[in-house]
This record gives structure tokens, sequence and C-alpha cells, in this order.
């Protein structure tokens, strides 16, 4: 898939009930690695994040909290700014879906739907879950419980309905053509199976409770809150008007979400969205689950990570590294204390840190504090910086089926074979036997940690601006094509600031 100069990324929109966790830091912290390399890449980026705010959830929550929804939801929604702010998230819009621009496009979709036939007036007779604010059926029910282990009640109100059940074909047709279209592999099959097994049609209204978008013409209705909250991604680049934002970025390129949302986003969306003949989003991503120590996250067990507590306590490279190696993305994870320090201090303190930190501090005692002599090189230097050179496409490939894992993988690969060079080479003996060749393998080691940096920029944006800056490399020769353009290498002579180290390694509070 050739995504071509722009870029669309989307995070979940998320419900504005309780606090974020972990888990919501996690998937806006991947969005924001694709969407800074993306950038990187030259690309024109548009990254997306909001809160979902309508809802019986909400309104629950609202109620609980004593306080009417309105001033609720802009409390919560500011919570969830915060931790993006702290985060260092690189977005370019934060939707909220109380906002007027919303309620414009939601009911204008609503009513292209009801133009087209797709909707029709009935009555829904059956279980909700208010948790995972959606409908199961008799025959996914056990003991009371939906599949995700959440309470259900009986509802039996109008309703109007989505004709989801005559898209059966379509989708099926659709997930055909577009391979890719849901990632990874293993939740493409699962979505493929749900939809053969029978598709009902789709209850998206509501008339027991009032906290939502009304329907255009029947104000007793309000909007079922996923096709409310689904459509923030067209929203948020100007649907329904014909705008340069909307000629731009849609269709979404890839909208990333947990496994628990992946039926709304790849089975309901696409739906919608072919009905109301606008095209699908190129691809959606289903991330795993994050557990705690080896135990689900849940605030009753009283064992929620808070992302603040862990970006004040390990830093926040740290954390973002951390959360994008440890776990291969689409996989789940597990959160343990002992695995953050590993990661802190295995390979950032020794391998990143330690790299730059000594080769940094040798050329300001040995070789005067500037970007050492070239020299001639050697096939051994050519192996390193190619070595480094090479990252850019296969970190690329990764990027591309969003493996943020993989990428870190391939670079840290190349920071283990540095540090191992410096050990071959021993500059500490050239010095005094071949000063001319000592000089060459520091230039060849600072030339491979500038690739790296700017490689790295994406996860770990604080430290790696940090160690350009100590490169004296300029702001506007960041990007990756600078990588290999022989006229963005570091220049010989260029002074060099006193290095600092970037990554602490982690000391036990005594
Ligand atoms: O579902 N591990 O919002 P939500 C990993 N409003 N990711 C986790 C996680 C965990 N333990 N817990 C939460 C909604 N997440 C809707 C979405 S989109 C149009 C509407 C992340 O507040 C993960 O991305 O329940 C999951 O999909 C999302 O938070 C659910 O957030
Ligand atoms: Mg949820």
């Amino acid at each position: 898939m050739s995504a071509g100069e722009r870029f669309y990324i989307t995070t979940p929109i998320y419900y504005v009930n309780d606090s974020p966790h972990i888990g919501h830091a996690y998937t806006t912290l991947a969005c924001d690695a694709f969407a800074r390399f993306a950038r990187l890449d030259g690309k024109k980026v548009w990254f997306l994040t909001g809160t979902d705010e309508h809802g019986q959830k909400v309104e629950k929550a609202a109620q609980a909290a004593g306080k009417d929804p309105q001033t609720f939801t802009d409390e919560v929604s500011q919570r969830f700014r915060r931790l993006a702010d702290a985060m260092g998230f690189s977005h370019d819009d934060f939707i909220r879906t109380t906002e007027k621009r919303h309620y414009r496009a939601v009911q204008h979709l609503w009513n292209v739907l009801v133009e087209k036939g797709e909707i029709y007036l009935g009555k829904y007779a059956g279980w909700y879950s208010v948790r995972d604010e959606a409908f199961f059926d008799e025959s996914e029910i056990t003991d009371g419980k939906a599949p995700t282990g959440a309470p259900v009640e009986w509802v039996e109100e109008p309703s109007y309905f989505f004709r989801l059940s005559a898209w059966q074909d379509r989708l099926l047709q659709f997930y055909e053509t577009n391979p890719d279209f849901i990632l990874p592999p293993s939740r493409r099959n699962e979505v493929i199976s749900f939809v053969k097994s029978n598709l009902r049609d789709l209850s998206v209204s509501r008339t027991t409770f009032k906290w939502g978008v009304p329907v255009p013409n029947d104000p007793d209705h309000v909007m079922y809150v996923w096709l409310d909250a689904l459509t923030n991604y067209l929203t948020a680049v100007g649907y329904p008007d014909d705008t340069e934002a909307w000629r731009t970025f849609w269709p979404a390129d890839v909208h990333v979400v947990g496994k628990d949302i992946l039926r709304f986003h790849a089975i309901y969306w696409p739906a919608f969205l072919m009905a109301a003949d606008l095209p699908p989003p190129r691809r959606v991503f289903a991330h795993g689950w994050w557990t705690n120590e080896g135990q689900k996250i849940s605030k009753s067990v009283g064992n929620v990570i808070d992302p603040l507590q862990l970006i004040e306590t390990f830093g926040l490279d740290q954390t973002r590294y951390f959360l994008l190696r440890e776990v291969p993305f689409g996989a789940d994870g597990d959160y343990s204390r002992a695995a953050m320090i590993r990661r802190m201090n295995a390979d950032l303190a020794n391998d990143y840190g330690n790299l730059g930190l000594r080769v940094l501090s040798f050329i300001q005692k040995n070789a005067g504090a500037a970007v050492p002599a070239r020299g001639v090189l050697t096939a051994a230097d050519h192996e390193l910086l190619d070595a480094a050179a090479g990252l850019v496409a296969r970190v690329r490939a990764d990027m591309d089926v969003q493996a943020p894992h993989k990428a870190l993988e391939s670079i840290f690969a190349v920071i283990a074979d540095a540090n191992r060079w410096i050990d071959t080479q021993a500059p500490w003996t050239l010095r005094k036997t071949d000063p001319d060749r000592m000089n060459t393998v520091l230039w060849v080691l600072v030339e491979t940690i500038r690739r790296i940096a700017i490689l790295t920029q994406a996860f770990m944006p604080t430290a790696s601006t940090k160690v350009l800056d100590q490169l004296a490399v300029p702001a506007e020769r960041r990007l990756l094509v600078h990588v290999t353009d022989p006229g963005a290498a570091l220049v010989p002579g260029t002074k060099l600031p006193k290095p600092e180290g970037v990554f602490p390694k982690w000391q036990e509070p005594a």
C-alpha cells in the first residue's frame, strides 16, 4: 500500500467516564511514533486524538459524580489533554464529540444514510451493555454477561436501525480485495468469521436517555454513541464540507485501536461509510491488551497504572521506549517494574546512552572537541555506516505495517554493532599508534550516531534531540533524507558542545 505524500492517523476517542490510564496512553503513544515517523519521512501528516463524550456510560459517570454531563465531560476531557501534553504527543487536533462541528457532521451523515434508505424506524428488544456501549445477541450472553464480561440489561424501545445485514457480502468482498485492511492478520480472520456468521441490522438510536446527538427530525431519539463516535474521524478533516483538509486526508491511512473495539471499526464503520458513498479507511490496526504484573488492570482491583506516575518515576523517553519495545505491537503485553528497569538500564543507559557518551567524551578529551577528520574509509568503516544507512528502509518497512517493536529492534542492533566496533577498533590505542586512523574511527562513530539519532526521534524525541544537538546537527537536517544525503554528513572541524548523558541508569532509591 502506498500512502502517497499524506498520512492521516487516528487514535480511538476515549470515553470521559474516568481518568486516563496506561492503556489510553499506549494507543496514543504508538500513533505518535507513527505520526512522527511519517513527518520525518517528509509526509504531510494529520494526527487526530480526542474524547468520546456522549452515551449512557458517560451520562451515568456524570450522575455518579453529581455533575451535569457537560460540566463533567469538560473536566474529564481536560485530563486526557493533560496526559497528551505530558506524554509529548504531537497530535494535530484534539476532537470532542460535544463540539458543534461534530454535531453538524454526524447529523449530516445521518441524513445521507436516511436519504439512501439505509436507516429505518423499528423497535429494539435485546441485550445492551452500558460498559461496552454495545448490543449483544442472545447467543452471546452467558450467565447474564456479555463476552467482554460486562453485565447486560434488557432493552426494549423504539429505535432506528441501520441495514447492516444488507452489507454482509459487500463487507466480505471489501476484506477480500483489501487484504491489509485489518491488521494483524489473526484479527482479520476473527472479523471475517464474525461477519460470515450473520449480521443483524444495527440499532442506531436510543430513546431512554438524553445525553447524545439528537436524531434529525425526531428529537425523542439520540444517536447510538458508536455512530456518533466513529464519525469523529470525518468531522476532524472537515466533513461534510469539501475543504482542503477533507480532500487531502480522507480516507484515513490507519485507525489504531485496541482489540476490544475492532468490531466497531472493522465492521460497522466501513459499512456506514460505503452506505454513505464514502471511501472506507485504508487500515484498522488492533493492538493488544496490557496487564499489570500479570493481572488484568481494573479499578476494583486497584492496580491501574497511571502513565503520569510512570513518566515521573522513569522518565518520558524511557516510558515511551519501554511501551513500544517490550511488546510486539498487536500482541498482549504485561507491565512489570522489573522489565521497565531492565529496558531502561540495558538498552537505554548501557547501549544507546553509553555509545554517545563514550564517543563524545573521548572526542572532547582527545580529538579537539570537534568533529574529527574523516580520512580514508576502510571496508569495516563502510560496513558500519551502511548498516546505519540501511535502517531507513528497514524501519520504514516496519512502520508501514505498524511494527514499532521491530523498528526499534533493528535500530538497537546497529547500536550494539557500534558499541562492539569501538572495542575492536580501540581508538584509545590508536591515539598513540595511529592518530589519523583514530580520527577516522571517531568520525565513523559520530556519523553512525547521527544516523541513528535521526531515526530514534520518532520514538524518543527528547533524548534524540539532545543527541543531535550534541552532534551540532542543524535543525533543518534532521529528516530521514538526511540520513543518507552525503551533503548532510557531519563536517570535520565542526565544534561539538560538552556531552551530557541522556539516559541515566536507574538507581533504586536508598
Ligand atoms: O472504547 N491495554 O473508549 P475507551 C491496551 N470511546 N489498551 C487499552 C487498555 C489496556 N488495558 N485499556 C484501554 C472507547 N485501552 C470508545 C472508542 S472510537 C471511535 C470510540 C485503549 O475509553 C485501547 O485503545 O474505552 C482501547 O481500544 C481504548 O483504550 C478504549 O478506550
Ligand atoms: Mg472501554
